[in-house]
């Protein structure tokens, strides 16, 4: 089998991880079992390109069970648990290249190596495999009968990739479950962006100025948890609609040129790029911290802050000091990179549970398939949708009300009124 990770050695401690993940995925558990008795998945090779992280490994066990063939790469550099890779490869012989701080030409070496397996599925998370494959290696896409794309940002790119007629296979975006995006990225990016802040700077939240740049599904969410730590929280939007929500929930709302001077913490989360740059850094006050929690590292413009910079040296683990010339230091955590992947663990398990189950019962759906998926980006089934959340509940011992046949009546006539 070949691979190429940090440390093999590092295995015992990798399985402890994914077996400790693995008790706060039960849905997934419960699709494992399915899958090792049906074998919906037999015959198939899945690339996937995924932070390797605990959770990423119970959704590859899953996949192997269901009798595929997998391999899986880093969807980030920064976001790699080096034992969780010798895990995989040592104790459950999933084959896996990715290095933690890999550089970027390994980066894309290793998406080459995935898909060498000539896979028939794909499984991404910011649509790095699809687009190797569209511009590198179109000569595969024949053999693949779809993909899944897990985060808003890839979407976006499959989005703008079919508007342009240069989609080539399809694709479902598994992001834009209810199951996932409202769960996940509200509650799991939340939790974790807040996680990433406090490992990198260990700094009190409660009474600073907490600004957030984007106020999305993964915006309110690190907004709430914020302020539940006692933060006055900042929102800077460019869509009235969502301003207005930050508003009416009770927060702050203002330009990014207003909040710039008056941020002690930013949070940019927004799937854009340059959303705070050099005017930005030339108001910002001494000692101001800076991370980033959408997908690419181009949110916060780096390269402004190195230019403006006299010296960038590192403070703490996953936090540099940037020198700007007038003596102000500003910090930012994990090189721009995601703030919870980087600094932190990434998601709960029990919140990847969701998003990895929904991706699981996708590639069920789609090796089931008896007619190919027409090329586009596709919603995921609502049944599966609905599965999950259902699984979900029973599995936390919650039992919900249902219609009786008076109420579904009522629920489907139009000539009742008062
Ligand atoms: N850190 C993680 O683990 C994690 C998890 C899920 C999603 N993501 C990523 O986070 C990003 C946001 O995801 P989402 O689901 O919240 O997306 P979303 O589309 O729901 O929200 C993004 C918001 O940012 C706003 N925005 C865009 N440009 C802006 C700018 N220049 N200034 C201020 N606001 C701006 C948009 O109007 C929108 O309201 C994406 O890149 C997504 O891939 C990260």
């Amino acid at each position: 089998m070949e691979y190429d990770i940090t440390d093999v050695e590092l295995h015992e401690a990798g399985r402890r991880r994914i077996e400790w993940a693995n008790r706060q995925m039960p849905v997934l558990q419960l699709v494992r079992q399915e899958f090792a008795e049906q074998q919906p998945l037999g015959g198939e090779r899945i690339g996937c390109c995924l932070h390797v992280t605990s959770e990423t490994a119970n959704l590859m066990r899953t996949l192997k069970a269901g009798g595929a063939e997998v391999a899986l790469c880093a969807s980030n550099p920064l976001s790699t648990q080096n034992e969780v890779g010798a895990s995989l490869v040592t104790d459950y012989e999933i084959p896996v290249f990715a290095r933690h701080g890999e550089d970027r030409e390994t980066y894309y070496n290793h998406i080459n190596a995935v898909l060498d397996i000539k896979p028939t599925i794909t499984i991404d998370d910011g649509a790095d495999v699809i687009s190797t494959l569209h511009s590198e290696r179109p000569e595969q896409i024949a053999d693949i009968k779809a993909g899944m794309e897990e985060t808003t940002t890839g979407v976006i790119r499959l989005r703008a990739m079919a508007a342009d007629g240069a989609l080539k296979y399809p694709l479902i975006a598994v992001n834009d479950a209810n199951t996932k995006h409202l769960f996940d990225n509200y509650y799991g990016t939340g939790q974790s962006t807040i996680d990433g802040i406090l490992r990198a700077t260990n700094t009190l939240l409660a009474g600073k100025n907490f600004v957030v740049c984007g106020y999305g599904d993964c915006g309110r969410g690190v907004c709430r948890r914020a302020a539940g730590m006692g933060a006055k929280v900042i929102v800077c939007e460019v869509d009235p609609l969502r301003a207005l929500q930050a508003t009416m929930d009770g927060y702050q709302v203002m330009p990014i040129a207003d909040a710039a001077g008056i941020g002690d913490i930013f949070i940019t989360v927004t799937g854009d790029r340059s959303v705070i740059r050099r005017e930005q850094f030339e108001l910002m006050k001494d000692g101001a911290v800076l991370g980033n929690s959408g997908h690419f590292d181009v949110e916060i413009d780096l390269p402004d802050l190195r230019e403006m910079s006299t010296t960038i040296r590192t403070v703490r683990p996953n936090l540099e000091a940037y020198q700007l010339e007038d003596g102000r230091e500003v910090f930012v955590i994990g090189q721009g990179r995601l703030t919870n992947l980087a600094a932190a663990e990434g998601h709960p398990a029990a919140v990847m549970d969701m998003s990895f189950a929904n991706q699981a019962l996708c590639t069920a759906y789609v090796a089931g398939l008896s007619e190919p998926l027409a090329i586009a980006v596709h919603p995921v089934p609502q049944e599966i949708d609905e599965r999950v959340a259902t699984l979900k509940l029973q599995t936390m011992g919650i039992s919900i009300d249902t219609l009786t046949p008076e109420q579904e009546e009522y629920l489907a006539s139009w000539k009742m009124g008062t």
